[in-house]
């Protein structure tokens, strides 16, 4: 079945962070991120993309719509035996992460950055001459998904812009991940974590959509996007000059 792609805002991006539903949905989030086994499937691209890594700094890692952080605590508990040291600055529109979850990665060796910002400001060129910072790895979860036409290609043009290594992991636009999407209640799932996952579906990506739109020249870029798990859509970028 061939679904159109539609983008219609969520509930969630419009509740006051304390607003006890939106409290609710964010928790929801984590058994929905079980349910697509989001965890697994970042961990193994960021393995694919960082197989090793000889220079002595640590990786920049840059999560876009990080919300409350706490999605990439279960990557950093599965790599940070393996892997370098990270820097890694959670960027969200809202002021989500806890101290504690801060903590947690501080725990397994890795240091954390907050930057409260819209995405779309974020993507700005700086002022003046100043260089754009850059990143090892730009990573998003059930984020790219929300964004379409002009916004959707100004975002990724800064990624490719700012980034060696790009890591998306959104909702598959396919029929099993829509039937999914309607069954969110029976893992308890409160009504805005229902409603916005079938939104979410409807939004999501599907073939090669997002590498269709990579702006950067693509001989000098590794793009792969596939269907992962049951209901994920995967894309990475890997620049073929990528540093170290
Ligand atoms: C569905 S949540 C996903 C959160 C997290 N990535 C996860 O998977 O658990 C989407 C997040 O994107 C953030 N967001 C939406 N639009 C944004 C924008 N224009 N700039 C920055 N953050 C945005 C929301 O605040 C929200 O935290």
């Amino acid at each position: 079945m061939k679904l159109a792609r539609t983008v219609a805002p969520e509930a969630l991006d419009h509740l006051p962070t304390q607003d006890p539903a939106a409290q609710r949905s964010r928790r929801d989030l984590m058994r929905v991120h079980q349910a697509m086994g989001s965890c697994a499937i970042l961990r193994r691209a960021w393995q694919s993309l960082v197989p090793v890594w000889p220079s002595g700094r640590p990786l920049r890692i840059l999560e876009l719509g990080a919300g409350d952080g706490t999605l990439l605590l279960g990557v950093a508990r599965a790599l940070a035996p393996h892997w370098p040291p990270v820097h890694l600055t959670l960027l969200d529109r809202q002021d989500l992460v806890s101290p504690v979850t801060r903590s947690c990665y501080e725990a397994l060796g890795w240091t954390t950055e907050l930057d409260v910002t819209d995405v779309l400001d974020w993507a700005q060129p700086p002022p003046g001459e100043r260089p754009a910072p850059r990143w090892d790895l730009i990573s998003t979860a059930l984020f790219l998904h929300h964004f379409e036409g002009e916004h959707l290609q100004r975002l990724l043009a800064a990624v490719a812009a700012r980034a060696d290594r790009f890591v998306a992991c959104e909702p598959h636009r396919h029929w099993l991940a829509l039937a999914g999407s309607h069954l969110v209640g029976a893992i308890g799932a409160n009504e805005v974590t229902r409603q916005d996952a079938v939104l979410s579906v409807h939004a999501g990506f599907q073939g090669d959509e997002l590498s269709a739109l990579w702006p950067g020249e693509r001989d000098r870029w590794q793009l792969h996007e596939r269907g992962a798990g049951l209901f994920s859509h995967c894309f990475c970028a890997q620049r073929r000059e990528a540093t170290p």
